[in-house]
């Protein structure tokens, strides 16, 4: 029997991690701490990028001085550094090896913001896991991804690797990345351990300028920015990365609202924190370190477990200790979670990568499972006269445009490892697939996206009077695109508007089938289209999918994860904006403004003159070749109680001549709140699959806490009061019917 004496010395000990049972990970984890200098725990707490096997990377592995390095991606370099660690270093704890395996390894699929559109996680689940079998076979067992920030300025070019710009789909596209990577259990040798980024809220950088200020007040922080983390926390993902940006005023890297109070104490997260590359240097060139010791004193005690690429650790941490300016027991805690992502992901055990003699990579079922991501991430966004399926009256197709045959740039940005030989491109899939039933005329015309050559330009225009229909392939190359690559003017580049229109004076129908790593402003260009497919960048099996959609093998039913501006002057503009004291209505465009109007009033309402108040094409928009209708909606109850879930349901009915699937949309808003809300928000939506004239109710279940939001005083709740609902095909469609929250 217990003595209270001893019982109370069991809790302490429980509580300060001495009591863990020895065989446990936590138990493992404090007495290997037990045994390692400060020395060793500050190498563990650095993060070098590969030198292959150069002496001074073998010596400072040996010496202990190293936890991690990212970017080594051969196989027998891995075991031989890792053999240095193991069997080497005074400890033998083992290094992990990271990279950023962002939308595929080898085997790319469409950019995130592509698989996005697909509204379907189980792409995104498949797009990760197909990845960390690619990327595990080389001995890589960390990747920097899901990047869940949310992002609402198209001029940012890591849109491209975001999933959009909502909440609740990041959340549900982010957790399923994290499932695919981590796998079924953290220790299997294909799991890779995920890293949700870049934490918090670099996605809202001042004019969508890379590394750019953020100014997020609280309550949009945890509001709009954080719900993906939390998803992703929630999901199991292994680690978290900081970001470059400040946050109103306090980069992340030293952010300890951020860092400490919501990761460590909200979410109890007890995963690595890494830096971002070299940010915590980076505090200096922010303003508010003077000099590498201080940015390493303002990580460690923000929470940064892991400094990636800024020596600010390595060089600062000892003396920090020694003149007490930090305490060892912080350090401690950085490091246990350090060690707790290498026994987690069995490294201890299984330190080495099995050097297989078969490639693992662009198997049958990688490919297959990029394509079918490429096809239903790719929006139907116009199609008048059912220019589209292409069909089999048609004899002839004129393959047009800069991106119709660029294997590089069909991967879109972060494809380190992947390789533009494996590359299936629109024309050869087009010639490999429909060679036998249409003609083929192939003219780029532009020989890149921003070509300003025109001389290309007539030719191209001669392939497509001889051609039944022209498939115009333009967009952006890959090099737009990505992390610092950021465009203030997002328009179609080069001379490909021109070419378009020289296409469209031939008389043809034209399709325009758009590749990029964002939304541009193509309001002219779909005008100028009878039918527009917005593919962005697909990944190696972009051609065969756009193939199969253009040819009705497959169809569209992908919806955009991202509002598209008409122009760049509206951005930001995003679904979920708040209604205003004067919302638009009635809104007189500039070139209806009478001539000699002096100050007259227009309305006095929220809109541009020049592009109104409506975006050129809204969030989760999508057109398909089938038709759906949608029943009115009925709620469980008009009714709610606190603390009760309740279900909104309705019918949707293929009303159209095709087999198609279909993205049923959930929606709220609150109508009378403390602080005004959104005038939509998406709190859930099923992807569906009806035969011509089936129906099937889609139902979602949610519970009255979702219906809640951040405070002033930074509490959560759902206030009581009318609500409405919508089940609708995107953000500005459908009926809603109105409920109460009691
Ligand atoms: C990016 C991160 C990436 C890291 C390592 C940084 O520049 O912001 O997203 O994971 O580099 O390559």
């Amino acid at each position: 029997m217990y003595k209270k004496g001893m019982l109370i010395f069991a809790v302490i000990m429980t509580l300060s991690g001495c009591g863990k049972p020895k065989d446990s990970v936590e138990g493992k984890i404090e007495k290997l701490l037990s045994q390692m200098t400060l020395q060793e725990k500050i190498g563990q707490m650095n993060q070098l990028t590969g030198l292959g096997l150069a002496e001074d990377m073998q010596n400072q592995i040996k010496s202990g001085k190293v936890g991690s390095i990212l970017n080594e991606t051969d196989a027998k370099t891995i075991n031989e550094l890792q053999r240095i660690a193991v069997k080497e270093s005074r400890l033998g704890i083992p290094l992990i090896f990271g990279r950023d395996v962002i939308h595929g390894f080898k085997t790319i699929f469409p950019i995130p913001l592509g698989q996005a559109a697909s509204w379907n996680p189980q792409i995104a689940e498949n797009g990760a896991r197909i990845a960390a079998l690619e990327a595990s076979s080389v001995g890589i067992r960390w990747t920097f991804a899901p990047m869940v920030d949310i992002s609402r300025d198209p001029r940012w070019g890591r849109i491209a690797e975001s999933c959009g710009e909502d909440p609740y789909l990041t959340s549900i596209m982010g957790a399923a990345m994290v499932k695919g990577f981590q796998g079924n259990k953290l220790s299997d040798a294909t799991s890779i351990a995920s890293c949700a980024k870049h934490f918090a809220g670099y996605g809202a950088s001042e004019s969508g300028k890379d590394y750019n200020t953020t100014w997020i007040p609280e309550l949009q922080l945890r509001d709009v920015y954080l719900p993906s983390f939390k998803a992703a926390a929630d999901a199991g993902a292994a680690s978290f990365m900081c970001s470059f940006n400040d946050i109103n005023g306090v980069p992340s890297s030293g952010n300890e609202l951020l860092n400490q109070q919501i990761l460590r104490k909200e979410w109890k997260f007890d995963g690595v924190l890494v830096s971002d590359w070299a940010s915590i240097e980076q505090m200096i060139t922010h303003g508010v370190c003077s000099n590498l010791k201080d940015a390493a004193q303002k990580a460690l005690k923000a929470g940064v477990d892991m400094d990636m690429m800024g020596f600010a650790y390595t060089g600062n941490l000892n003396e920090l200790v020694k003149s007490g300016a930090v305490s060892e027991k912080q350090i401690d805690a950085s490091v246990r979670n350090i060690l707790r992502l290498k026994f987690r992901l069995g490294l201890f055990d299984n330190p080495y990568v099995k050097e297989s003699e078969t490639s693992p990579f662009y198997t049958v079922d990688a490919l297959a499972k990029a394509k079918q991501a490429a096809v239903e991430g790719s929006v139907l966004l116009k199609n008048t006269n059912n220019v589209l399926p292409i069909s089999s009256d048609i004899k002839s197709v004129a393959v047009i445009g800069p991106l119709s045959d660029s294997p590089t740039d069909q991967l879109g940005t972060w494809i380190f490892d992947g390789d533009a030989s494996h590359s299936v491109t629109p024309l050869a899939a087009i010639r490999s697939t429909f060679g036998n039933q249409v003609k083929i005329i192939a003219e780029k015309g532009l020989t890149y996206s921003r070509d300003n050559n025109s001389e290309g330009i007539s030719k191209a225009v001669s392939a497509a009077r001889q051609a039944d229909v022209v498939l115009y392939f333009a967009g952006e190359e890959a090099i737009l695109s990505g992390e610092a690559h950021c465009r203030a003017d997002i328009s179609m580049p080069g001379k490909q508007t021109e070419l378009l229109a020289a296409l469209k004076q031939t008389g043809k129908p034209v399709v325009t089938i758009i590749m990029a790593g964002r939304p541009l402003t193509i309001e002219k260009e779909v005008e100028m289209s009878d039918a527009v497919l917005y593919a962005f960048h697909g990944g190696t099996m972009a051609g065969p999918a756009l193939a199969d959609l253009l040819f009705g093998k497959a169809v569209p039913s992908g919806k955009l994860p991202v509002t598209f501006p008409r122009m760049v002057g509206q951005i930001p503009i995003y679904y979920a904006h708040k209604m205003t004291g004067r919302p638009a209505k009635d809104a007189v465009m500039m070139n209806d403004i009478p001539v000699g109007a002096g100050q007259t009033s227009l309305g006095n309402t929220s809109y541009h003159l020049d592009a109104g108040d409506k975006p050129l094409f809204p969030f989760g928009f999508g057109l398909s070749y089938s038709t759906f209708q949608y029943s009115p909606v009925k709620i469980s109850s008009n009714e709610i109680s606190k603390n009760e879930s309740f279900t909104v349901e309705c019918n949707i009915t293929n009303t159209g001549k095709y087999e198609a699937a279909e993205v049923a949309q959930f929606y709220i808003r609150d109508l009378v709140a403390t602080l005004a809300r959104p005038v939509r928000e998406l709190k859930g939506f099923q992807k569906i699959s009806l035969k011509p004239g089936e129906s099937k109710a889609v139902k979602f279940e949610i519970s009255s806490n979702e219906l809640g939001f951040w405070h002033q005083d930074n509490t959560y709740s759902a206030e009581p009061g009318e609500f409405q609902a919508w089940i609708s095909k995107d953000s500005q469609s459908g009926d809603p019917k109105t409920f109460s929250l009691k």
